[in-house]
């Protein structure tokens, strides 16, 4: 019911950068499920008055675990290691559009971590489709399948603490952004 569609797709010339290295996107990969963890155990730290953030974060937190795991083993069969975290320009292009004042920052973070969420969805659906049938093909449709639940469990968390209109009004700003920082994004082995 509180469904909604991304306002872009994401270009074929994506994919065919992830395909053309696809090491480098399975290290970028792990870095993004590490991250994912540590942004949901940061909303635990700073709302613990927010019951069901406090629960559906400690749970997300430890299933972004779970991913990182999956992916960093993948790497060290190919002998691949981890390299030094840096900004990227979709999150860090997509935080800066965010209110960050204590009436609006709320709501402005789970709405962004919804939408890349099922960005993240979308394109681990299209890794998934790209790959040759293999157990990392089955990953990355599992994977899939994951994260559209959490963009599921983000808006739906937006739901349960701010009215309908504001959510939606809201909802429909960041969407306008998060298209645009993706037509502006360049062509990289990278999840975003
Ligand atoms: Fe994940
Ligand atoms: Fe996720």
């Amino acid at each position: 019911m509180y469904s909604y569609e991304l306002k872009c797709k994401t270009d074929s010339r994506w994919i065919e950068a992830v395909m053309a290295d696809f090491d480098e996107f399975l290290i970028d990969h792990a870095a993004n499920e590490r991250k994912a963890a540590m942004l949901a155990l940061s909303m635990v730290v700073h709302y613990p008055d927010k019951e069901h953030i406090v629960r559906d974060m400690t749970d997300l937190a430890m299933e972004e675990m779970a991913h990182f795991r999956e992916v960093i083993k993948i790497m060290l069969k190919r002998g691949l290691q981890q390299k030094p975290d840096t900004t990227n320009f979709y999150i860090g292009s997509f935080m800066k559009a965010l209110k960050k004042d204590p009436k609006n920052y709320l709501l402005d973070r789970l709405l962004m971590f919804s939408i890349v969420e099922k960005r993240g969805a979308e394109r681990f659906g299209i890794v998934g489709e790209a790959l040759a049938e293999s157990k990392i093909k089955d990953f990355y449709q599992r994977l899939a399948a994951a994260e559209y639940r959490h963009f599921e469990l983000f808006i739906e968390l937006a739901y349960k603490y701010y009215d309908e209109q504001r959510v939606k009004k809201r909802l429909n700003e960041l969407l306008d952004v998060e298209a645009q920082i993706v037509q502006q994004s360049p062509f990289i082995a990278a999840v975003h």
